[in-house]
C-alpha cells in the first residue's frame, strides 16, 4: 500500500421501521445501552460508531470459516438510523452514506411502511444489504441462547413445532415481502451467491442468538463489496456531514462529523454551511471517538489525532463554529481548495431546504435532520409553516410569531423541538400570547399542537 493513503473502512447503514431492534442490536454488538437512553424509546438522531475487524473476529470466531477469503477490511462504521416515519430524509441520508446496509425486520411483525421505505432507498442506491430477521426470541416455543444461530437452528435444540413456526414466519413475513419488492431471499445458510440473493439472519438482540451469524454475513458482504470497488484507498480531501454542534469544556463550539470520504488533517481548513451561507475555518484539533463508543452517546473521551481516513466519526474543534448546523455538508482542505469547497456546499445546502408558506407557524428544532422530520409530520396534517430554523428558540422568534398570529390566533405558534428557550424569548412569551411547545418527541409535539389548534378552532367559531 502507497504510503499516505490507507483502505476506507466500509459504512453500514442500519435501517428498518420503529422498533424493530435497529439501536438494540448494536448495543449487543457493542456492549453498550444506548437504547435505554433514548427519549420516548426511539432514536431521533443519526448515530455512528466504529467496529473494529478484531471485533467482528473476536464474536464470530466459530463461524468465520464460512467465509472464503481472508478480513482485509480495517472495520466497519455502522450508521443507525431513526425507523420512526417522521426521519424520511434521515433515512435517505444514512441509506445514502450506505455502502452496504442491515435491514432490520422484526420476524413477528414482517414488513411494514418504513421497512418497505427502507428497502425501496436501498433499491434506489443500488446498496446491497442483509437482513437481520430480529427477536428470534419470541417465536412461541424457540430455544433462544447466545451464539451462533447455525449451531442452534436443529431438531435437538428445538421442538419441531417452534421449528415449524419460524419457517413460516421467515417466508411470510420476510422472504415473501422481499420477493414481492422485487428480491430473491433465502435464509443465509442456504444462499449459494450473496451477490444475488439477499442473505436473511435471524437474530435476537435480547439473548445474542445469532449475532456472530449476522457479523460474519455482514463481513462477507463488506468484503465482496471491497473487490469491486478499485476506489477504496482513500486520498485527497475529507467530505462529510455534520451531525452536531456541540459545546466541549476547553475546546468551545465542537462538531461532530462522520467523514464518508477522503482524509481529514489537522491543520487543514474546515468548510461547513450555515444557515446564510458557508463559514471557513482552521482546524486546531481532530478528536476520533473510541472504537465501539456511540458518537451520540460516548462512554470514553475522544482521542486527539493527526489525521483520520474516510469512513469515521470525528469531532472537529476549530473557531467560529457558533453559527454551524447539525445536517450540513462539510469539506476539510487545505488552503488552495477553499474556493472549490465553497462551491460545493452552497450547492448541496440549496438541495436541501425545507420549503416554507406566506402564513404560518415557526418551528425550530436542534438538527436540520430534525427539523425536516418536524416539517413533513406537520406538512402531514396540513399545517403551513412561515419559518424553519435550526437554534434555540430567540425573542426574536417570539416577536415573529406574536405577529403572525394578529391576523390569525393559529399562526402564533412556536414549535421547538430538541432546543433551549433563550431566557429573553421567556421574558417575551409572559407579554405576548404567543403558544410555545417545546419537548423531545417529535410526534408528541405534533400530537400537543393538534389538540390545542382543535380547542382553538372551537373557541373561534
Ligand atoms: P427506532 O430507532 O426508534 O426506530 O427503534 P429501533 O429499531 O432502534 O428499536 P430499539 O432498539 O429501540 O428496540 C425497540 C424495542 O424492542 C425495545 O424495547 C427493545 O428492548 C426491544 N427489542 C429489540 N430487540 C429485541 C429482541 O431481539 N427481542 C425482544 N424480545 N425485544 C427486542
Ligand atoms: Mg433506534
Ligand atoms: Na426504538
Amino acid at each position: 500500500m502507497v504510503i499516505g493513503m490507507a483502505l476506507r473502512c466500509p459504512i453500514v447503514s442500519v435501517l428498518g421501521h420503529v422498533d424493530h431492534g435497529k439501536t438494540s442490536l448494536l448495543d449487543r454488538i457493542r456492549k453498550t445501552r444506548v437504547t435505554k437512553r433514548e427519549a420516548g424509546g426511539i432514536t431521533q438522531h443519526i448515530g455512528a460508531s466504529e467496529i473494529p475487524t478484531d471485533t467482528i473476529k473476536r464474536i464470530s470466531k466459530d463461524l468465520l470459516g464460512m467465509l472464503k477469503a481472508d478480513l482485509t477490511i480495517p472495520g466497519i462504521l455502522v450508521i443507525d438510523t431513526p425507523g420512526h416515519e417522521a426521519f424520511t430524509s434521515l433515512r435517505k441520508r444514512g441509506g445514502a452514506l450506505a455502502d452496504i446496509a442491515i435491514l432490520v425486520v422484526d420476524i413477528n411483525e414482517g414488513f411494514k411502511p418504513q421497512t418497505v421505505e427502507a428497502v425501496n432507498i436501498l433499491k434506489q442506491n443500488r446498496t446491497p444489504f442483509i437482513v437481520a430477521a430480529n427477536k428470534l426470541d419470541l417465536i412461541p416455543g424457540w430455544n433462544s441462547v447466545e451464539g451462533p444461530f447455525v449451531l442452534n437452528f436443529n431438531e435437538k435444540k428445538q421442538h419441531p413445532n417452534a421449528l415449524t413456526e419460524f419457517e413460516i414466519k421467515l417466508y411470510e413475513n420476510v422472504i415473501k415481502p422481499l420477493n414481492e419488492l422485487g428480491f430473491e431471499a433465502d435464509l443465509f445458510t442456504r444462499v449459494k451467491d450473496i451477490t444475488k440473493t439477499v442473505s436473511i439472519v435471524p437474530v435476537s438482540a435480547v439473548t445474542g442468538e445469532g449475532i456472530p451469524d449476522l457479523l460474519v454475513m455482514l463481513a462477507g458482504l463488506a468484503q465482496k463489496f471491497l473487490e469491486q470497488n478499485l476506489k477504496l484507498d482513500v486520498e485527497g480531501p475529507a467530505k462529510g456531514t455534520v451531525l452536531e454542534v456541540k459545546e466541549e469544556r476547553g475546546l468551545g463550539k465542537t462538531i461532530d462529523a462522520i467523514i464518508y470520504d477522503g482524509v481529514a488533517k489537522q491543520g487543514h481548513y474546515l468548510v461547513v454551511g450555515n444557515p446564510t451561507g458557508v463559514v471557513v475555518s482552521r482546524i486546531k484539533a481532530l478528536l476520533k471517538p473510541k472504537p465501539l463508543d456511540e458518537m451520540r452517546d460516548p462512554r470514553d473521551k475522544f482521542k486527539p489525532v493527526k489525521e483520520v481516513a474516510a469512513a469515521s466519526g470525528l469531532k472537529i474543534s476549530a473557531p467560529d463554529l457558533d453559527t454551524v448546523i447539525a445536517g450540513s455538508p462539510l469539506r476539510i482542505v487545505p488552503k488552495n481548495k477553499i474556493e472549490e469547497a465553497k462551491k460545493e456546499i452552497m450547492e448541496e445546502i440549496e438541495e436541501t431546504a425545507i420549503p416554507t408558506d406566506d402564513e404560518g407557524i415557526i418551528i425550530k428544532a436542534d438538527t436540520m435532520g430534525s427539523l425536516e422530520a418536524l416539517a413533513n409530520e406537520l406538512r402531514k396534517k396540513n399545517v403551513q409553516i412561515k419559518k424553519a430554523e435550526v437554534g434555540d428558540v430567540s425573542k426574536k422568534d417570539i416577536i415573529e410569531a406574536s405577529s403572525y398570529g394578529q391576523s390569525n390566533p393559529l399562526n402564533g405558534v412556536v414549535i421547538a423541538f430538541n432546543t433551549k428557550i433563550l431566557p429573553d424569548a421567556k421574558t417575551e412569551m409572559e407579554k405576548s400570547d404567543v403558544k410555545v411547545f417545546e419537548g423531545n418527541i417529535i410526534y408528541k409535539l405534533v400530537e400537543d399542537y393538534e389538540v390545542w389548534s382543535k380547542e382553538m378552532e372551537e373557541l373561534m367559531k
